[in-house]
């Protein structure tokens, strides 16, 4: 059996990320995290509903990382939500401490093992995971593209009251306010958006989805899991399977779209062999200076960086 281990794993998004991967049956799964008992009990829990749901994997929590040895990815859930009071760089310098310490045990224990980082600030943290690591960068990759795009596709589904899945979307850039959705790019079974709904109710949906992240915050006090678990689950399981899924992700630019040396959210073709491609698509001026601005905020947030 395939290997994930998901580092954070005693926390919502990475008990979550658990459950998603477990269910799918297609790896073994090590939750590890440094709070005592508690990626132990949430495996536990999640082993024991196997009867119930109907999947084989083993499902292990632990605080040690050699438990990681051999994962095939390892998915990194370990870090503090932006808690009140606290300012980007406060939530920078606090998570790359974390990171560091990530990277060196995965370095350790893992060192052929693919990275989906999920931890925020999530473009800067990426970079930082590659720089820490040593890894080839295409081995290293963030997760926000697809939870954003997912949100936007969740919008647009309930709008026009159609199935979420047969709606597909782009968002590239930063996992932050200045994301770009591409509602060009955005169909409902191949018919463009553009084409259903009015430019009025087309900028509501973006602009929702730029703040989709903050709105479940303000309902519920904490940061979203299961979207961002679900998508991190889903990175995970195209690099396990091969299947080559064409998603935004947080890739490292190596002059793609008039970008270096930074990682942001761009279209990305994901396989057994991590990034295996950076797609670029023919974006407008407009399009393609919010990417740039976007890009420009990483790299500020890059120089901040220990
Ligand atoms: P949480 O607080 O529920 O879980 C974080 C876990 O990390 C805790 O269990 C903690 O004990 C663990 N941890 C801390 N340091 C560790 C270390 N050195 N080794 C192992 N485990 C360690 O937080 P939640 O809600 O799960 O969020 C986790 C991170 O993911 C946050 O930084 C959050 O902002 C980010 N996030 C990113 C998203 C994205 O789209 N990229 C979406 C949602 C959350
Ligand atoms: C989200 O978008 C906070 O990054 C987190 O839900």
């Amino acid at each position: 059996m395939r290997k994930v281990s998901v580092v954070g794993g005693g926390g919502n998004v990475g008990a979550s990320a658990g459950l998603y991967l477990a269910e799918r049956g297609i790896c073994d799964v090590v939750m590890v995290d440094i709070a005592e008992g508690v990626p132990q009990g949430k495996a536990l829990d999640l082993a024991e509903a196997r009867s119930v749901r109907g999947y084989d994997s083993s499902i292990i929590g632990t605080n040690d990382y050699s438990d990681i040895t051999d994962s095939d990815v390892v998915v990194v859930t370990a870090g503090f939500p932006r808690k009140p009071g606290m300012s980007r760089t406060d939530l920078l310098l606090k998570n790359a401490e974390i990171v560091s310490s990530v990277a060196g045990n995965i370095k350790k224990y893992a060192p052929n093992a693919y990275v989906v980082v999920v931890s925020n600030p999530l473009d800067m943290m990426t970079y930082h995971m590659m720089k820490e690591t040593g890894f080839d960068p295409k081995r290293v990759m963030g997760m926000a593209g697809v939870l954003d795009a997912t949100r936007f596709r969740c919008f647009i589904a309930d709008e026009l009251g159609v199935a979420a899945t047969d709606v597909q979307a782009m968002v590239l850039g930063g996992h932050g306010d200045s994301m770009v959705p591409l509602p060009r790019y955005a169909t409902v079974s191949g018919v463009p958006i553009t084409d259903l709904l009015d430019a009025e109710t087309i900028d509501r949906l973006v602009k929702r989805t730029a703040v989709g992240g903050g709105e479940i915050v303000k309902l519920m006090g904490t940061s979203a899991f299961y979207a961002p678990a679900a998508s991190a689950a889903q990175m995970a399981e195209a690099i396990l399977l091969d299947n080559k899924r064409m998603l935004p992700a947080a890739a490292f630019c190596t002059g793609q779209y008039g970008i270096r040396d930074v990682y942001v959210g761009v279209p990305i073709i994901l396989g057994a062999n991590g990034v295996e491609k950076i797609v670029e698509l023919p974006l407008s001026d407009a399009e393609l200076d919010m990417l740039r601005t976007s890009a420009g905020e990483v790299a500020e947030g890059i120089k901040e960086l220990p």
